[in-house]
């Protein structure tokens, strides 16, 4: 059976991407990555396509001087392959109400908190200067209102004393590369959907485990 075709959205690093690329390398993966974009020629996670032999294309918001042309010309790329889902990686545009509208269930997001705690940027800091105690990321489908999005999974992680923004990124990260792969999944299996402001899981899904912070002292 063909499988389902997976654009991947990027700005930078692309380790998130890696995660995909490695998730979908399995066999009963029901989806591949059949394009990434990068918004930035000079992007390190553009090696992680070229090594996976993944087709990929720059598309530099520079060359473009509308928001709308840049986003249009995202789109026919994405066609061109017959992307079915789109994935954003780390993507630091904006995306235009039109572009997310066309993309409406097929455009996910990963987000480096607990949504809707922390959108927007610089978040890792934010949280740090808050206390709070527990961190996380967020994969969700995504809305013209920026990370406000259908929730399609979450995971948490301690923040712990000491922490600086550089060691708490890396626990979130850890986690992203977990998350975002199941998540896809699930959409393309068909085990989540949207349901009006909501994602519904159709699966038994069984979660265990409890995160307190701080833990119990004895
Ligand atoms: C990740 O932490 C991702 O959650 C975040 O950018 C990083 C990209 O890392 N995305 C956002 O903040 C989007 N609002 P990566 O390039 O190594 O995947």
């Amino acid at each position: 059976m063909a499988k389902t075709k997976i654009g991947v959205l990027i700005s930078g690093r692309g380790s998130n991407l890696k995660s995909l690329i490695d998730a979908v390398a399995a066999e009963d993966f029901p989806a591949e990555i059949a394009l990434v974009i990068s918004s930035q020629p000079k992007a390190a996670g553009l090696q992680h396509a070229a090594a996976a032999n993944i087709p990929q294309a720059t598309i530099d918001h520079r060359d473009f001087q509308t928001r709308e042309d840049f986003d249009a010309a995202l789109d026919a790329a994405l066609h061109m392959k017959d992307i079915d889902y789109v994935c954003l990686a780390g993507f630091m545009r904006m995306l235009s109400d039109k572009f997310v509208d066309d993309w409406r269930g097929k455009l996910l997001n990963i987000h480096p908190s607990l949504l809707p705690a922390f959108r927007g940027l610089h978040v890792q800091e934010r949280m740090l200067d808050s206390g709070v105690k527990i961190a996380g990321c967020t994969v969700h489908f995504v809305t013209p209102e920026m990370d406000a999005g259908p929730i399609i999974g979450q995971a948490a992680a301690p923040v712990l004393p000491g922490d600086t923004v550089e060691t708490l990124s890396a626990r979130i990260l850890e986690l992203e590369h977990k998350l975002y792969p199941r998540c896809l999944r699930l959409i393309v299996e068909g085990k989540a959907r949207i349901s009006g402001a909501v994602v519904a899981y159709n699966t038994g899904i069984t979660t265990s485990g409890t995160l307190i912070n701080p833990p119990a002292s004895d």
